[in-house]
């Protein structure tokens, strides 16, 4: 293990299909624990097309914003002083469960890993990057409970080959979840007896990942965004993109008199995403094991400021559902009020620069198979 951050200055990046938001964190020591301190915080939008369901469509465009935003092609931003990176892989096109693996003896290997591992995925396991974490602790059993984490050779080289094209050196490519939970779940907190959700509400897409037993055990993809949200208030209401925009986060997830179709636009989209929650709670109370109640929702992501949707959540599940701090983990008693409305899309990016400041390759058994 390593015991000192060998990637000086390494930063969070996160790529979504509509923005790219990059986090530099700096660390002090407090007594023997550190906290950190925000010494980059950039973002930019993508027009729509650049990026669709997490997969490059138009690369040279996606250069040209990064290099802005790298402070590389002049612009607003400064050059930032570092190559090292920490960037997200697309939750759309990512596989991340808690599986059990045997192994022949007491050393886990790659192959043990990815026999079980083949069981599981939903790609072919020649055309898979395969990422896996012990996550029980190492003692004489020969069945471990593994994270594993998958993506398609082809994405992700498709997202090394653009950060790279930009001069940076990629340290980790991480799921979005993995992240997620690095920035929404407290650490050192002893959450057991308790499982958790954290719910991502995003501008394309959304996931669900539980929380029990100290870890991840799994995520999905959810059928809930901002612009669907979006789409439908333009439709309903026969109005321009952007005044639907701004009357979304005006009104947030409640009656409009002046607009009364409005309600009947979003609620519709609200109420298939209780439908997905309760579907996705069901199937890891029934095919996962010790599973714990969740007794609590998280939300993340910009749509998570959406106004009442907490409420909604809450009400309809039956779980306390609420906005996250996603700054929480940096132990930084000047953050707590940072604006949750600009702080709730950071959450993912916020876990990426976490990683990035800590030990990157720490826990990594990232395997080139
Ligand atoms: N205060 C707010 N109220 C409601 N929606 C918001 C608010 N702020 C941002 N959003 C919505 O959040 C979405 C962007 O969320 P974000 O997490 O940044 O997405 P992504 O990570 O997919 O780029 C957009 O649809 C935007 O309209
Ligand atoms: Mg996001």
């Amino acid at each position: 293990m390593l015991l000192r951050n060998p990637f000086s200055g390494a930063f969070g990046l996160e790529i979504g299909d509509l923005s790219i938001k990059l986090i530099q964190l700096s660390s002090s020591p407090f007594y023997e624990r550190q906290y950190f301190k925000i010494k980059e915080l950039r973002f930019t939008s993508l027009p729509p097309g650049l990026i669709a369901g997490g997969e490059i469509q138009q690369p040279e465009l996606v250069r040209k914003k990064l290099l802005y935003l790298l402070g590389k092609e002049g612009g607003i931003f400064k050059p930032v002083n570092s190559s090292w990176v920490v960037a997200n892989l697309p939750e759309p096109k990512t596989f991340l469960k808690l599986i059990d693996v045997e192994s022949s003896d007491n050393v886990l290997t790659s192959v043990d890993v990815a026999y079980q591992a083949k069981k599981h995925l939903p790609f072919e396991l020649e055309d898979t990057y395969l990422d896996w974490q012990v996550i029980t602790p190492t003692d004489n059993t020969k069945k471990k409970q593994v994270l594993i984490g998958a993506i398609p050779k082809v994405v992700a080289d498709s997202y090394t080959y653009l950060l790279e094209s930009v001069g940076l050196n990629p340290i980790a490519l991480e799921v979005e979840s993995a992240a997620l939970a690095r920035s929404m779940i407290t650490a050192d907190k002893d959450y057991s007896g308790q499982a958790r959700a954290i719910l991502d509400l995003g501008g394309t897409r959304s996931s669900l990942i539980i929380y029990d037993n100290n870890s991840i055990q799994f995520s999905t993809t959810l059928n809930f965004s901002g612009e669907l949200v979006t789409a439908a208030i333009a439709q309903e209401l026969k109005i321009e993109h952007s005044r639907a925009e701004e009357l979304k986060i005006k009104n947030g997830l409640k009656y409009d008199s002046h607009n009364p179709k409005y309600l009947t636009a979003v609620s519709g989209i609200a109420e298939n995403l209780i439908n997905e929650l309760k579907i996705t709670l069901l199937f890891y109370k029934e095919h996962f094991n010790n599973t714990n109640a969740v007794s609590r929702i998280t939300l993340c992501g910009g749509m998570a400021a959406w106004e009442n949707i907490d409420n909604f959540i809450s009400r309809q599940l039956k779980i306390a559902a609420h906005p996250g701090h996603p700054w929480k983990n940096l132990r930084n008693k000047k953050l707590y009020d940072f604006d949750p409305n600009k702080s709730l899309p950071l959450a993912c990016a916020i876990g990426l620069a976490l990683k990035a400041i800590q030990n990157p390759l720490q826990n990594s058994n990232y395997q080139k198979l």
